[in-house]
């Protein structure tokens, strides 16, 4: 699809332009604000990236997201805000003055979606982060950015926590699955950033009941929309914060740079996004 001229459009780049759900959350949002605007997937080769966002202006666009396998590529072709640097890859591109400047929305996606979900989340002193991939990195910046003052890091591959954790300092502490049982008790957040749980994949297995009352449990797994943790964390009467509500969170912040309104996540568009999920 060619872009439009006259008016602003963005787009997301990945290889391969998987099957996404950011067109539908956007054009929502530009349809329910009435904004005359776009946004388009472009299939981008790793040996394209770098012209295709050298000359992303020129396109047309006034800005991106990005995805897999990009998101590195983007960070250095930018210049990255604090939270696109500590996690060290950029998913959000757009212009200042005529910079293209990048950021990481997964980090304000993952905190906005606990603030809506489970206010007074924050209260926790601990958390227990499992996973240490790509977006264990924005949860446990924002975890410590807001303020928790211990995240223990759990990782199949011990040394992936430990290198992570060495990144963040000492409020960061890795440990090993075997761990798992005895930090429940500590935990006040519990947060699943592993693909254990998802469709296709191995069970996630967690005792929710070894966690304190009044514990938040968040899963970055949104296929299947209630996991088998959500679930069992629900059924035990604990708060929890959902996959697609982190996705629709991150999504606000890209659409506010290209657009200049900030939009809102309401029940109307994840609606939509489940209807979309389940017809996948
Ligand atoms: P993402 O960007 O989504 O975080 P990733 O960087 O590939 O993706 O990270 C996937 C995470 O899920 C990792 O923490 C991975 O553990 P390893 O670092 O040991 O690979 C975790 N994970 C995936 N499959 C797993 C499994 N079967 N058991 C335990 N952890 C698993």
């Amino acid at each position: 699809m060619t872009t439009a001229a006259r008016t602003p459009a963005a787009c997301l780049i990945g290889w391969p332009a998987a099957h996404s759900r950011s067109p539908l959350i956007h054009r929502y949002w530009l349809r329910t604000l009435g904004i005359e605007g776009g946004y388009v997937i472009e299939a981008v080769p790793p040996d394209d990236f770098r012209d295709f966002v050298l000359r992303l202006s020129l396109r047309g666009f006034v800005g991106a997201n990005v995805t897999i396998p990009h998101k590195e590529q983007a960070l250095a072709l930018s210049k990255p805000d604090a939270r696109a640097k500590a996690v060290g890859a950029a998913n959000t591109l757009w212009f200042r003055d005529g910079e293209l400047c990048s950021t990481n929305t997964d980090v304000e996606g993952f905190i906005n979606n606990l603030d809506a979900s489970a206010p007074g989340w924050d209260k926790a002193q601990e958390a227990l982060v499992l996973g240490a991939g790509g977006a264990s990195r924005a949860v446990v910046f924002g975890l410590i950015d807001r303020g928790i003052k211990t995240v223990h890091l759990v990782n199949r591959t011990v040394a992936r926590a430990q290198a992570l954790a060495g990144q963040f300092g000492s409020g960061v502490q890795p440990a090993g699955w075997d761990e798992v049982e005895k930090l429940l008790p500590r935990a006040g957040l519990l947060v699943n950033t592993t693909s254990l749980g998802q469709h296709g994949q191995p069970r996630l297995e967690i005792d929710v009941a070894r966690l304190p009352d009044g514990a938040v449990v968040a899963d970055l797994v949104y296929v299947p929309l209630q996991t088998e943790l959500l679930a069992a964390a629900q059924a035990r009467g604990l708060k929890t914060a959902d996959g697609l509500g982190m996705l629709l969170h991150q999504a606000v912040r890209g659409f506010e740079l290209w657009f200049g309104r900030r939009p809102q996540v309401t029940s109307e568009l994840r609606a939509l996004v489940e209807a979309d999920l389940k017809h996948a």
